[in-house]
C-alpha cells in the first residue's frame, strides 16, 4: 500500500487514532495513515507548519489546518487544489460556514473535517441553574469558592486561544474587532472593548487564579476534570473526556451558552475548527485524498462525535438519534451554532492574531491598563489591516 502521514492538531481523546485504525483496516484504497500527533497548543502547530512548508518538505502528506489558517496557507502555495476533486453536489452536505472557511479566490484549497464552538461548561452539583451574564458567573463562583479552587478556568495563555476568548467577551458586550461592514476599519477599541477587557481582567486573581495566564484548553480541562473548577470556557471535545472513566467530574457537569454583559442581550462563541489539507509537496495527493474523503464520510464524522463530542462538518450528524443519546451534548447545540462568530477575517491573519495576543495579554498581566491596551491594539491592527 502507499502510506501517507496525517499531521493533526492535538488529540488526547483517542478519536484520531481510532479514525486512522478503522481506515487502515477496512479500506479498500491500498492506503496505509500513519498518525502524527500536534503539540498542545494550535500556535506551536502553526510553527510547525511554518517551519516545515518554508523548506518544501513532505514529511506529511496530509495536514489538519485551523479554521483561520487557509487563506495564508493557499496565499503561500502550501495546499493543493481540492475544486476539482470534491463535487459541489457533495459540498452541499456540510456545514456552509466551514466550507467558506476553505474556500480560497473560488478554489476549495481544504475540506472541513469539523467545527468547533465555545462553551460554558459548569458543575451541575454545585450551580442549579446556569448563568447567563458575566456578572451572574462571577457571583456564583464568589459564592461558591469554597468548593472548589478555581471559580472560572478559561484560556489566559498568550496564544491563539487568548483571541477565542477575548472575541467572546467583547461579542458579547456588543462589540467588535473590526467592523462588520467594513474590515479595513479597526473597532476594538470603543466603549464596549473597554468593558470586556475590564471584565476580563477583573476574573484574574479573583475567580480564576492569577496563574490563568498561563492556561491553555489542555490546563483547563484538566482542571475541570480533576474538580477544581466550577465554570469553564472550553470547546466541545472536553464533553467526552470529562465523562470518561477517571474523571472525577463525570454525571457531575453540563453546557451552556456563552456568557454576555453590558448592554449585551445574547452570548456568542467563537467558531473554531479543523480542516483537512493536502501539503503541496506531497508526492502522494491521491492517497492522501482518498484518506480525506473518507475522514468527510458519515461512519467517520459519525465516530468523530460519538468517541471524542467533536462537532463534525457533516450537517446529518447532528440530528442523529444515536449521536444525541452517547453525547446529549448535541441536544443543546443548535442555538449556540446559531449564535456563533467567526474571528476576523484576513489574509495575514496570524499577524492579526499576534497583535490581538500581546495586547490582550498585557492587560491580563496588568502591565498595561485595558484602555491603553486596546488602544495600542487599535493603532496596530489599524496599521495593519490598511495595508
Ligand atoms: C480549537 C479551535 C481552533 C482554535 C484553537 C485555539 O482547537 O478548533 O479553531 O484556533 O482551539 O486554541
Amino acid at each position: 500500500p502507499t502510506t501517507i502521514v496525517w499531521q493533526t492538531e492535538n488529540d488526547n481523546s483517542g478519536t484520531y487514532p481510532a479514525l486512522v485504525d478503522n481506515y487502515n483496516k477496512t479500506n479498500k484504497d491500498n492506503v496505509h495513515v500513519i498518525w502524527h500527533n500536534g503539540p498542545s497548543d494550535s500556535t506551536s502547530l502553526l510553527t510547525l507548519y511554518d517551519n516545515t512548508l518554508r523548506a518544501r518538505s513532505s514529511t506529511f502528506d496530509v495536514m489538519q489546518i485551523d479554521v483561520i489558517w487557509p487563506a495564508e496557507f493557499a496565499s503561500n502555495g502550501w495546499t493543493a487544489d481540492l475544486t476539482s476533486k470534491w463535487p459541489a453536489s457533495d459540498r452541499a452536505n456540510y456545514l456552509q460556514g466551514p466550507i467558506l472557511s476553505c474556500t480560497y479566490q473560488g478554489k476549495i484549497v481544504a475540506a472541513p473535517l469539523r467545527t468547533d464552538l465555545g462553551v460554558l461548561y459548569y458543575r451541575t452539583d454545585i450551580v442549579s441553574t446556569p448563568p447567563n451574564t458575566f456578572e451572574t458567573l462571577t457571583s456564583l463562583a464568589k459564592s461558591n469558592a469554597s468548593k472548589a479552587k478555581i471559580g472560572y478556568a478559561w484560556q489566559g495563555s498568550q496564544y491563539e486561544g487568548l483571541v477565542c476568548d477575548f472575541v467572546e467577551v467583547l461579542a458579547g458586550y456588543g462589540g467588535s474587532v473590526l467592523d462588520p461592514n467594513n474590515s479595513k476599519t479597526v473597532t476594538v477599541n470603543s466603549p464596549q472593548g473597554v468593558q470586556a477587557l475590564t471584565e476580563m481582567v477583573s476574573w484574574v486573581g479573583t475567580i480564576s487564579p492569577t496563574s490563568i495566564t498561563t492556561f491553555n484548553e489542555e490546563a483547563c480541562r484538566q482542571a475541570f476534570q480533576n474538580g477544581d473548577a466550577i465554570f469553564m470556557r472550553n470547546w466541545p471535545y472536553a464533553y467526552s473526556l470529562g465523562n470518561a472513566a477517571g474523571s472525577k467530574v463525570a454525571g457531575k457537569f453540563d453546557i451552556h451558552s456563552m456568557p454576555y454583559g453590558g448592554s449585551g442581550t445574547v452570548g456568542h462563541s467563537a467558531i473554531g475548527g479543523w480542516n483537512m489539507a493536502i501539503n503541496a509537496f506531497s508526492k502522494n495527493p491521491d492517497a492522501s485524498w482518498s484518506w480525506i474523503k473518507y475522514a468527510l464520510g458519515p461512519a467517520a464524522q459519525k465516530q468523530l462525535a460519538i468517541i471524542g463530542s467533536f462537532t463534525p462538518a457533516l450537517k446529518s450528524v447532528y440530528n442523529d438519534a444515536d449521536v444525541q443519546a452517547k453525547q446529549p451534548l448535541f441536544t443543546k447545540l443548535a442555538p449556540i451554532l446559531q449564535n456563533a462568530l467567526p474571528r476576523p477575517v484576513s489574509a495575514v491573519y496570524p499577524d492579526l492574531s499576534n497583535i490581538i495576543q500581546t495586547h490582550v495579554h498585557q492587560a491580563l498581566t496588568k502591565v498595561a491598563t485595558p484602555s491603553d491596551a486596546l488602544s495600542a491594539m487599535q493603532t496596530q491592527l489599524q496599521a495593519l489591516v490598511s495595508k
